[in-house]
């Protein structure tokens, strides 16, 4: 195992993904974010530097920080966020973990503002190695043009409604096309922005790391008269699932492998965003039917030969190819063998239910309800701060905290998530992955249906709408972890909980003083606070 050094400085950077030049929040100047690569075991040592006019985190999406719980990046739960001007070293190991992860800031909505990037853990003794040639890492974005504080703002706006943001168009590995005729007069618009062209030779094989880092979007991934072999799924090696048609929701990431087998040529790469999985109706906010109609969200596959002037003529895959594929949901759960499958722990020491919704307020507001509880962070006084220092009971948190505890070392804990509204929500758990016990669109968990045996194992689940799903997982990470749906607005309007898993652990632990200096006198007096 190594040590590995990164720096990322974070400032604002104009720059045209789609076409349409806007201010991104960038890491180093880029967008996407860099790629962070490291070996299974190794430390990463990365040092933030904030020169934005906001606070940050950055998040390592389904890294598990195993004794490291406070550089997990979650403001008001594990850290209080950087200071514009300061810097902050991250530095954990990734300890066991292999496959395709991600990071983001999880300060506000900011990284649907840009600040976001793949991190991607090479495992040298991957089962699959040998059957590929090469790998691609290769992300899905819905992006915006306003600033995602002015459409936070919009969506908490008086008024009760259940749609979001409708995005202005949709990106591949940060290339997109705008159609610029929309844009507004004055605006910087290239209309022959290129997108995203990933190369390939005939007669050879290519592992993508698919990761979705939306704001909202749930993508039907495609690659036109190619199947896709998956082999990975949120960072397990998985039984090879033959698809044409990929399902994928925020915070999911697979690994597929193509076989470049076909005819040279140009393939059209498609995201697609099934209709009905944006809500939205006609004169809402920022609603932009076109988008819905012309949304082409494309990359290119490109065989070495092939013309460089034209674009793909190639066929779209039909649907109906794949098995079990429905609109807005997750890939069948029955599909996603582990490939050293795993028993779930059988017997359960904590448990508890949790009831998700979306609805008005007092002054008719949307939020987002947890067991009714419309999740607040305490960003000057995080959750970690408070159990270091005194140690708490749930019950004494603040209301709308949204916290849950359960302490019994070596046991598991079952949490049965009920979808008391009818839209999909993907749901992603800090600090562990988990076994899906069970999940379905209809009924109510049923012990006798639950896999015992060989459940799939994932970081993040789409909720199905009006459905339920029962996960289990063991208890040996002692920390703050959340667990929230990852479509944005969704988790602005207070669709979050905190599990404090093993609490007297956790005041065992040695918190840096580094960490500890981020909540210093001072801090609360920045302006952009909220
Ligand atoms: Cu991808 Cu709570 O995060
Ligand atoms: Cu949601």
């Amino acid at each position: 195992p190594q040590d590995i050094y990164i720096n990322l400085v974070l400032s604002y950077t104009d720059l045209a993904p789609d076409g349409y030049t806007r201010k991104v929040w960038t890491a180093n100047g880029q967008y996407p974010g860099p790629l962070i690569h490291c070996n299974r075991g190794d430390r990463l040592i990365i040092n933030v530097t904030n020169n934005f006019e906001d606070p940050t985190t950055i998040h390592w999406h389904g890294i598990f920080q195993l004794g490291s719980n406070w550089y997990d990046g979650v403001g008001g739960q594990t850290q209080c966020p950087l200071l514009p001007g300061s810097s902050f070293i991250y530095n954990y190991t990734v300890g066991d973990q292999v496959g395709t992860y991600w990071w983001h800031s999880h300060y506000l909505a900011q990284y649907v503002d840009g600040l976001r990037g793949p991190l991607i853990i090479n495992d040298p003794d991957d089962p699959y190695l040998g059957q590929y040639d090469y790998e691609y890492v290769l992300t899905l974005e819905d992006w915006y043009h306003q600033l995602a504080e002015d459409l936070v703002a919009m969506r908490l706006a008086p008024g009760y409604q259940d749609f979001n943001p409708v995005p202005d168009s949709g990106l591949i590995s940060g290339r997109g096309r705008y159609n610029c005729s929309r844009a507004d007069s004055g605006a910087k618009c290239d209309p022959y922005n290129m997108p995203a062209i990933y190369t390939v030779t005939k007669g050879k094989k290519y592992r993508f790391r698919i990761i979705n880092m939306s704001a909202e979007a749930f993508f039907w991934f495609s690659i036109d008269e190619h199947e896709l072999m998956v082999i990975e799924v949120d960072g397990v090696a998985v039984q090879p699932i033959k698809l044409s048609v990929l399902p994928i929701h925020i915070g999911q990431r697979f690994s597929v492998i193509v076989d470049a087998s076909q005819d040279i040529g140009n393939y059209w790469i498609r995201a697609d965003i099934p209709f009905d999985c944006i809500i939205s109706s006609p004169g809402t906010i920022n609603h932009d039917s076109d988008f819905f109609e012309n949304n082409n969200i494309t990359g290119i596959l490109q065989y070495d030969g092939a013309p460089n002037d034209t674009y793909p003529q190639s066929k779209k895959n039909n649907d109906a190819w794949s098995n079990n594929i429905f609109p807005c949901q997750d890939l069948d759960i029955s599909l996603i063998k582990p490939y050293v499958p795993v028993a779930p722990p059988q017997k359960v020491t904590d448990r508890f239910n949790i009831s998700v919704t979306l609805g008005p307020d007092k002054k008719n507001t949307t939020k987002a309800y947890i067991n009714g509880q419309s999740w607040a962070p305490d960003l000057t006084n995080p959750s970690i701060m408070k159990i270091m220092e005194e140690g708490i009971s749930a019950k004494s948190f603040p209301i709308n905290s949204n916290a849950y505890m359960y302490d019994t070392e070596g046991g598991a804990v079952e949490i049965v998530i009920y979808n008391d509204n009818g839209a999909e929500h993907p749901f992603h758990l800090h600090g562990h992955n988990f076994f899906i016990m069970g999940m379905d669109s209809s009924g109510h968990p049923d012990v006798s249906k639950y896999n015992f045996i060989d459940p799939a194992l994932r970081d993040t689940i789409t909720l199905p709408g009006s459905g339920w799903a029962v996960i289990r997982y063991m208890i040996n990470n002692p920390g703050v972890w959340a667990f929230h749906c990852h479509i944005e607005w969704h988790v602005e309007l207070g669709m979050v909980f905190q599990l404090i898993e093993m609490q007297s652990k956790i005041q065992e632990l040695k918190m840096p003083p580094s960490v500890e200096a981020l909540c210093k006198p001072g801090y609360q007096n920045t302006k952009r606070l909220p």
